[in-house]
């Protein structure tokens, strides 16, 4: 442990993705309330997004509220039937990680769900075995849990940022599957999904995260030195692939710059895993396959 990424305001940075200067020559300040006309342009295409426009607002209400009728028959049947549901949300920062857990939870049961955001190790924590943090938090019977970053944390955040030296990274990437192994031997539904973003879109969210004062909590100096690092955060999620994408637990993958097909297709690729009491497969449709995918190489 031990960097202070960031450390304060205005961390002026002129580099791209690859570490080297922006093409356009001009430096990119988060603090600077105009956001630079041409990562506004390049935003929803960044990262070689596959549509041109986001989802008209109309459309999306219809399908998410008709998606999210379906996951309260689900919880229905988690709560009938004792099952235990366990979702990670992994992705890049400003990835659309929160907003996604927000729709999912919006009519679910506050007493059946819980959301678990754990913020960095203690000390008791960072002498404890990694995993232990996590493991208590764990569903019982009927209860699905939701971790908004998770164990992977070592394999990302940790690793890039230098919270954890590389030969722990390493041990935790052969340790994540068997840990995995544990929770499905022991009959834990398990769910995993990585969020992408594209590095205009990122930064376009991180200049809204500061700008807007309703969002300003979620600035971190980890935001500000992410500004960098979206080449050696690219690095990690490979890696991590890698190692951890196993046929019991596979990752996946979601493009994330549209938050509204980001949002759809991640529950009704959750709804799909299921056969509950009343599940309508014609309302959960079909995944769209340009948004979500398994394959390694889905991701660029
Ligand atoms: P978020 O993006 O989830 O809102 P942050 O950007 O502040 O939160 O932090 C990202 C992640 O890095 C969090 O999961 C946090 O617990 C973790 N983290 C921050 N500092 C450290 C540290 N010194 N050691 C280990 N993990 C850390
Ligand atoms: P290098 O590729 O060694 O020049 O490292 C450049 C940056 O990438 C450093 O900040 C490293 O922390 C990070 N890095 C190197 N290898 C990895 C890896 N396998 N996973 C994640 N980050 C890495
Ligand atoms: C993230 O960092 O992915 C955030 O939690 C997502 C959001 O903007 O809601």
């Amino acid at each position: 442990a031990g960097a202070n990424p960031g450390g304060g305001n205005g961390v002026a940075t002129d580099a791209a993705p690859n570490g080297k200067p922006a093409k356009n020559g001009k430096s990119f300040n988060l603090d600077d309330p105009a956001l630079p006309k041409s990562v506004a342009e390049k935003a929803l295409s960044s990262g070689g997004y596959p549509y041109d426009k986001t989802m008209p607002d109309g459309d999306y209400e219809t399908a998410i509220e008709a998606l999210q009728i379906e996951l309260v028959k689900l919880q229905q049947w988690t709560i009938a039937a004792g099952e235990r549901i366990v979702i990670v949300f992994e992705g890049r920062d400003a990835a659309g990680k929160g907003g996604t857990i927000g729709a999912f939870r919006e009519y679910m049961s506050p007493r059946r769900t819980r959301v678990v955001a754990l913020p960095k190790p203690t000390e008791t924590e960072a002498g404890q075995w990694y995993f232990q943090r996590y493991a208590v938090h764990m569903p019982t019977r009927g209860e699905i849990v939701m971790f908004d970053r998770s164990w992977y944390n070592r394999a990302g955040v940790e690793r890039v940022m230098n919270f954890c030296t590389p030969e722990q990274t390493e041990q935790f990437l052969k340790e994540a599957p068997r840990f995995e192994d544990m929770l499905i031997d022991e009959g834990l539904h398990l769910v995993k999904f990585f969020i992408d973003v594209g590095y205009e879109m990122q930064l376009k969210r991180f200049h809204e995260r500061r700008h807007n004062p309703l969002k300003v909590w979620k600035v971190s100096p980890i935001d500000y030195a992410a500004i960098e690092k979206y080449a050696d955060y690219t690095r990690a999620r490979d890696r991590m692939l890698e190692t951890t994408h196993t046929d019991h637990a596979p990752w996946m993958l979601l493009l994330g710059n549209d938050k509204k097909r980001l949002r759809l297709n991640a529950l009704r690729h959750l709804l799909g895993l299921f056969d509950y009491p009343g599940k309508n497969r014609t309302v959960i449709g079909d995944i769209d396959p340009k948004i979500l995918g398994r394959e390694p190489g889905f991701l660029t």
